[in-house]
């Protein structure tokens, strides 16, 4: 019997302007988890989209083995059909349905035409104990957090009988507790049979759990290993995806720390649809030439707290006071916020941070349009060679700056976002989770940049669920938690121990 559940050989696929994938080879045993990784846009998404039938055949060139018979899907279903099933980058639930309602959505339990109901609740139940979730079926989406959702679609998968299943991402967006049970159950899936692919940026997550690896880089493949007799571990991976070793991860800042840009004190906000206070007795502040870290998990507060203080974008009841440069300020809205000098790089991008339909170059400058503008008439040439310096940058990669950003891959979007707030040369940057996402090549360069910023007399705050980030980058750091500040680091004395302990203080600890 053939070792191998799937083989794809020599796939080549092409979007105007862009080759994609250029002869690409997998091979997956069955019953491994195989880790698929490379830097943002080396082609990962676009060749588990073509083993899914998300794009047929006919629309990519090389052959692909499923069980060692040759498969051309026309579709999603067809691939489905034969037992593969994938969990996309960004999860495609229905907020508004139920957990039962989407685990079935397409693939409805009837009984002679007719849904049926107690069916379809009895195999939800049993569907989401193979995941590990204590929840209702009836319980609508949008009243779970991230990390239980990526278990409800994973449940949907596991509902048609997949026996090789592909998960993009899946714990990017998930907190390390929600990452370990998610991890845990691929892990418990592989003892029941189960095939994974996993495409992740989180490569201490593949060390741990993957039992080979497939390299891409630039479309390409560069290599295939196995974990343990290759003896692979996070520096052989990172060499092998950018082609060089990156020897430290968080490169050096000359930044001299000078007068307070921003203060805010005793700020209070409650939620803005019920009567839930969500932040209590905030008080921070940022230096000019300081990046200055907030910790905590999700939930704690932290977006709600940055887009609070960027033009009241967040929240009700706001009470407080701000400072610029220890003058006080009120801003009503984000424009009087970005004119004063604030930016806020939201970690959701695909609601707040892009226009998907809208080209690269006009995703950047419409944040500043003032400074492409020929009175009231865009100066496209300046428009043009500002973006293509932003774009050279940061080292997005696309076809150009006319490309729609729907098309870009997950990490280069990220960069448009930020690239976005650089153009309006901001004096205090926020950026919330900017790294999500991102390879560690470019972690790099985003961290260089932030430096950059910092060198140039900017304040920058960075919120980040990632502790070796904030502890990396941070020459101090806030801790959040439900909510409160529960204490205040100094980078001397900022340790991975000292941070979980304050997150998971109860009380509210005091800051100055
Ligand atoms: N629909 C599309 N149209 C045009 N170009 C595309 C399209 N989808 C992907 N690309 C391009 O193909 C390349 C590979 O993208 P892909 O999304 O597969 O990267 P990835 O490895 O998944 O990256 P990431 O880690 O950022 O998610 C990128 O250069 C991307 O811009
Ligand atoms: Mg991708």
């Amino acid at each position: 019997m053939n070792e191998y559940i799937l083989e794809m050989r020599n796939i080549t696929k092409e979007f105007p302007g862009v080759k994609a994938l250029d002869n690409v080879n997998i091979k997956v045993k069955k019953g491994e988890i195989h880790a698929l990784v490379g830097e943002n846009g080396a082609g990962k998404s676009t060749l588990m989209n073509v083993l899914s039938g998300v794009y047929p055949y006919g629309n990519y060139s090389g052959d692909i083995y499923y069980n060692g018979e040759i498969c051309k899907f026309n579709g999603i279903k067809s691939s489905e059909k034969k037992g593969i099933g994938i969990i996309h980058q960004e999860l495609a639930l229905i907020m508004y349905l139920s957990i039962a309602e989407n685990i079935f959505l397409g693939n409805e339990r009837s009984t002679r035409g007719i849904i049926d109901w107690d069916k379809t609740r009895s195999k939800t139940v049993e569907l989401l104990k193979r995941v590990g979730l204590n929840e209702n079926p009836g319980t609508l989406i949008k009243d779970i957090g991230v990390g239980k959702q990526q278990l409800v679609e994973i449940a949907k998968s596991l509902s048609k009988n997949i026996d090789l299943l592909i998960l993009d991402e899946p714990t990017s967006a998930l907190n390390e507790e929600d990452s370990q049970n998610l991890l845990n159950l691929i892990v418990e899936l592989k003892s029941h049979g189960v095939t994974s692919i996993i495409i992740s940026h989180k490569l201490n997550e593949i060390e741990q759990i993957s039992d080979s690896i497939t390299i891409l880089r630039d479309g390409k493949t560069i290599e295939s290993l196995d974990m343990v007799k290759d003896k692979v571990d996070e520096d052989r991976i990172i060499k092998s995806m950018v082609g060089r070793e990156l020897t430290d991860l968080f490169p050096k800042r000359n930044a001299k720390i000078g007068e307070t840009i921003l203060e805010v004190k005793n700020w209070n906000i409650d939620h803005p649809m019920y009567e839930r206070k969500i932040l209590n007795d905030i008080n921070i502040n940022v230096k000019s030439g300081e990046v200055v870290g907030i910790a905590g998990l999700m939930g704690a507060g932290r977006t709600e707290f940055a887009m609070s203080i960027f033009g009241k974008s967040y929240g009700k009841n706001i009470e407080g006071e701000m400072f610029l440069h220890g003058k006080k300020v009120d801003f009503k809205n984000i424009s009087q916020a970005i004119k004063h000098g604030l930016a806020y790089v939201t970690e959701d991008r695909k609601n707040l941070g892009l226009i998907l339909i809208n080209d690269i170059k006009r995703n950047v400058t419409l944040s500043n349009l003032d400074r492409v503008r020929q009175g009231i008439i865009i100066d496209e040439n300046k428009e043009i060679v500002e973006v293509e310096e932003q774009v050279k940058s940061l080292t997005i990669k696309c076809s150009s700056i006319l490309q729609k950003t729907k098309n870009l891959s997950g990490g280069n979007q990220q960069k448009v976002v930020l690239s976005k707030w650089m153009f309006t040369n901001p004096e205090v940057l926020i950026l919330d989770e900017p790294t999500r996402g991102i390879d560690v090549g470019a972690k790099y360069e985003i961290y260089t940049i932030i430096n950059q910023l910092a060198e140039a007399g900017k304040a920058v705050i960075v919120i980040s669920s990632e502790l070796s980030e904030v502890i990396g980058m941070s020459d101090r750091i806030y801790v959040m938690s439900e909510g409160n500040i529960t204490g205040e680091l100094d980078k001397s004395e900022a340790t991975q121990e000292e941070i979980m302990k304050l997150i998971v203080s109860e009380k509210v600890g005091v800051s100055s």
